[in-house]
């Protein structure tokens, strides 16, 4: 008997399904199908005849683009009769993973760098049901030991060293080929564990070696100064970063981030935390589009290297994840609200214009 189609009508692997490895129960939550945004301010800043857009990652189910990822794998771990899922994650991954295993009925253990995941991702695992385990020591230390667990046969390890993860994050530059009609010169994005970028540029030749583009964009990755581990070409030890998402010393595709750069003629480069907290406000405040601070280290590398790109160039951002997962990046910068007394008078000379 054909498994039961969970899936509504949208997902990635209903519109991608020729793309994707085989999926027979298709675990979704409406995933993919994100918003390209069209940004005049970043275009303007840029000038020179150049064309900004950002794709808005954040607008997934649980808030961040490893949904794409998460309904291929966790589909795919049912179909070969998976106990349970287990991922190391710096937040996002957990979330996801969380999630679609709550959809599909199966346990999920997510095992996470102790007090240093955003509230939001924190609070989503936790409704998810997942069991949160903690550890004394960082992303890099968590991954070790998921993949140590991972080979135990019990768990299906939800990370992006899962290839089914990569798989259905590619649908993502397929997106974006079929809006602009083509791919963009230059593809921008946040690097951390370095599966994303991985991802795009294989969704990238993939579409344009079926002749779906006739364009190949320069893959332009960035890492925080304080977690830059493919950039200094040497592992970090101890990466800091306020973009928790990306505080990753030993990224587990750095040699398939590091092709996709060489083979694309495109780089990695660093931004300060001042650097992204600058960009995560400028894009909320200037263009409506409210990230998590690793997301706006995209913008924040646009904002550094702008002034490189030929005229009239196109560019993509992606931003990865969405601002509400991590308050405290901008209740940190608010000393106070005062209260004022309830009258009319007082209202108004607070709001001052
Ligand atoms: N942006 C956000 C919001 C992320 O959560 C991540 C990774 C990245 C960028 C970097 O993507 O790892 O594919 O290079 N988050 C992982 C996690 C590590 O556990 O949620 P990458």
């Amino acid at each position: 008997m054909k498994a039961p189609n969970m899936n509504q009508g949208r997902g990635v692997i209903e519109r991608f399904r020729e793309f994707l490895p085989p999926c027979e129960m298709v675990v979704s939550l409406g995933e993919g199908n994100t918003p390209l945004v069209f940004s005049p301010r970043l275009s303007a800043r840029l000038g020179h005849g150049c064309e900004v857009f950002v794709k808005n990652e954040g607008v997934n189910p649980t808030g961040s683009f490893k949904d794409r990822g998460m309904t291929v794998a966790v589909s795919r771990a049912i179909d070969r009769g998976a106990r349970a899922l287990i991922c190391a994650s710096t937040g996002n991954t957990s979330a996801s993973a969380a999630a679609y295993a709550a959809r599909a009925g199966i346990p999920c253990a997510v095992v996470l760098p102790a007090g240093k995941i955003a509230t939001g991702k924190l609070v989503q695992a936790i409704a998810h049901g997942a069991k949160i385990v903690p550890i004394d020591g960082n992303f890099d230390d968590a991954l070790r030991i998921v993949r140590e667990l991972g080979a135990e046969k019990d768990f299906v390890v939800v990370n992006s060293i899962n290839p089914d993860r990569i798989a259905g994050q590619k649908t993502a530059a397929f997106e974006i080929v079929g809006e602009l009609g083509d791919a963009p010169d230059f593809h921008f994005l946040p690097v951390g564990n370095a599966g994303n970028i991985t991802a795009y540029w294989a969704g990238y030749q993939e579409f344009h070696q079926r002749g779906k583009s006739k364009n190949l964009p320069a893959m332009f990755g960035f890492q925080a100064a304080g977690a830059a581990p493919i950039f200094h070409n040497r592992v970090v030890e101890d990466p800091e970063t306020i973009a928790s998402a990306i505080r990753i010393g030993n990224p587990a595709s750095w040699k398939q981030a590091r092709a996709a750069l060489d083979e694309s003629k495109g780089a990695i480069d660093i931004v300060t935390d001042e650097e992204i907290s600058m960009a995560q406000s400028w894009l909320a405040s200037n263009e409506g589009i409210f990230v998590e601070p690793a997301s706006a280290a995209s913008i924040a590398g646009l904002f550094k290297n702008g002034q490189k790109l030929r005229d009239g160039s196109r560019v993509v951002c992606t931003v990865t994840g969405h601002g509400l997962k991590d308050p405290d990046s901008i209740l940190r910068r608010i000393h106070s609200l005062e209260p004022v007394p309830a009258k009319i008078d007082k209202v108004r000379r607070a709001i001052g214009f």
